[in-house]
């Protein structure tokens, strides 16, 4: 299958750090955030140089890949129905400390989940949480590294988990898939899998753990 085209909408620390790395690894990458597109091309200049500036609409309707990389508390902003079909990568964290109660997000159910049933057509797979923006380039390596990190990734449709995974791994992490979009409960804020720099394996072992502990069984 050809490489998706990937729209990051949010150019702050997460946004064009992934923008960076996803051009480097071959990616057509474009960017919007809510401000016209020629103020974006000049900060794109200097933080991720060969992305493209959109408008969030073009760049919605113009990408395989979504990437949300926007503050969380904006989520409403997004069009259910320009979000149809796509692979949608929540890459959003519930941070009170600097975004302030979200009462919706106060809920057993992850972030994702909440974004999933706002955006109900679209193929969302929670991605990029539970590492820190810094992290994304210092910590790369090329599959097979000793060194290698690993990134836990959630969504309902395995197709779209897959084709995410491929973005992880060719920009320098090895993707376990921990499951269905419930199983990013496991790795959210305050759990022992965020921050915590595991590889593929000790990541494995954390989710299996988690999963078996808050799940509720089928
Ligand atoms: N920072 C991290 O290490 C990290 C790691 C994992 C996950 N996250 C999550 O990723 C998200 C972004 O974090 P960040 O640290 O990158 O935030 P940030 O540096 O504040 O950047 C937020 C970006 O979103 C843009 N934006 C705001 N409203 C928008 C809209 N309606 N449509 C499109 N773009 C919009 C902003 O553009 P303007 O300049 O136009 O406002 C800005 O470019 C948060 O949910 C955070 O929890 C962050």
């Amino acid at each position: 299958m050809a490489d998706p085209v990937i729209g990051i909408l949010g150019a702050g620390r997460i946004g064009t750090a992934l923008a960076r790395l996803a051009v480097k690894a071959g990616y057509d990458v474009g960017v919007a955030t809510a401000k016209p597109p020629a103020e974006i091309a000049l900060l794109l200049e200097f933080t991720a140089p060969g992305a493209r500036a959109e408008t969030a609409a073009d760049l919605v309707a113009g990408s395989d890949m979504v990437i949300l990389a926007l503050p969380l508390g904006k989520y409403r902003m997004l069009d259910p129905a320009a979000f149809a079909g796509k692979i949608t990568v929540d890459a959003m964290n519930y941070w009170p400390q600097t975004e302030g109660n979200l009462p919706e997000f106060d809920s057993p159910l992850s972030s994702s989940e909440i974004i999933q049933a706002y955006l109900p057509q679209a193929r969302v797979v929670r991605g990029f949480n539970h590492m820190g923006y810094h992290e994304f380039e210092q910590d790369a390596r090329p599959a097979g590294d000793v060194g290698r990190r690993a990134m836990a990734l959630a969504g309902n449709d395995d197709a779209a988990n897959a084709v995410v995974a491929e973005l992880v791994s060719r920009i320098g992490f090895d993707p376990v898939v921990a499951g269905d979009l419930r199983a990013s409960r496991c790795f959210g804020i305050g759990t022992p899998i965020f921050g915590a720099g595991a590889n593929a394996s000790e990541l494995a072992a954390l989710l299996a753990r988690r999963i078996e502990a808050i799940l509720p069984k089928d």
